[in-house]
């Protein structure tokens, strides 16, 4: 199959490049911005043509909740109406999405078929993707994933373990719960979705296994990082003064995509672990 991947310098990105090395029955075409920028239609339409791709994994994203919020316009430009023009092609669509397109307000699993309400810019205009992509492309299979992190680019377990370096005592959220999911784990995903004797398209819930907050996670970080040095403190989400509020309750239930694709995910410890081993070596 010829695949065309976008966004290939961000984090999933990275994870499906280096994952693509043990798939190479395929051709593949990595770009980002500078070579592909999304929210070019005639681009995107005169590459897809040129390099007769077949399918198009869609990492690229505007990922800043913050600026997302002064800057919606740019936001909506690459999270949605690039998502439709990336649903045009006439080819198979993968996708990601987020937990933000949920209000956070919940107590149990997010299920794919739950009440979305978002309630930030980031979250709307992803929420927007999904729909304008299932509009012109039924067909397409739409990963929603959370807390991201990689050993490419910048995330939180990186900054926690520059922070425990520098710090004597560092003030961790508790009242956020989510599930930490290694990018390389959302990459196998993809690749799942891809091997798949039958393509089966839908909205999908993909995380790493199991729950925690903020604060526990950064207290693994730590512990796998060998940072002994400093005191991590659980403060409230109120007392670190977010810019933009951020879900209280983002778990995803990920039991259709286990179900559909029979396969079984890794904890977020196990999930963190092979990170930090990676990134060490
Ligand atoms: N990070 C998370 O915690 C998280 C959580 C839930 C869901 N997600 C979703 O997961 C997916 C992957 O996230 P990620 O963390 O890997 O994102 P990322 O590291 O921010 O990577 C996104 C990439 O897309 C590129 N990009 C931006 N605008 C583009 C355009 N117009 N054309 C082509 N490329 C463009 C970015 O380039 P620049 O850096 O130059 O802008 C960047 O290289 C996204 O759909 C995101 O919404 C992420």
């Amino acid at each position: 199959m010829n695949i065309l991947v976008t966004g290939s310098n961000g984090q999933l990105g990275n994870e499906v490049q280096v994952l693509a090395k043990q798939h190479m029955k395929h051709r593949y075409w990595f770009t980002d911005v500078a070579e592909l920028d999304i929210t070019d239609a005639a681009a995107v339409k005169a590459f897809v043509t040129a390099n007769k791709i077949e399918l198009i994994i869609n990492c690229a994203a505007y990922t800043n909740v913050d600026k997302a919020e002064e800057d919606e316009a740019t936001a909506l430009k690459i999270n949605a109406d690039a998502a439709g023009v990336l649903g045009s092609q006439g080819v198979r669509v993968i996708h990601i999405s987020t937990d933000y397109v949920f209000s956070g307000d919940e107590h149990v699993p997010c299920r794919e078929d739950d009440v979305v309400a978002p309630r930030t810019a980031y979250g709307r205009t992803k929420y927007e993707g999904e729909k304008r992509l299932l509009a012109v492309c039924p067909e397409a299979v739409i990963l929603r994933t959370a807390w991201l992190y990689s050993t490419f680019g910048n995330n939180f377990v990186k900054t926690m373990i520059r922070l425990g370096k520098e710090r004597q005592e560092l003030g961790v959220v508790f009242d956020q719960i989510g599930t930490p999911t290694y990018a390389a784990d959302l990459a196998q995903a993809i690749f799942t979705v891809i091997e798949s004797p039958i393509w089966r398209p839908g909205v999908y819930h993909f995380t790493n296994e199991g729950v925690c907050s903020w604060y526990d996670f950064t207290l693994v970080i730590h512990e796998l990082a060998g940072v002994t040095t400093c005191k991590v403190r659980p403060i409230l989400s109120e007392e670190y003064q977010y810019k933009t509020p951020r879900p209280h309750y983002s778990v995803l239930d990920k039991s259709k995509f286990k179900k559909t694709f029979d396969v079984e995910i890794p904890h977020w410890m196990d999930g963190l672990r092979r990170c930090m081993k990676s990134l060490n070596s």
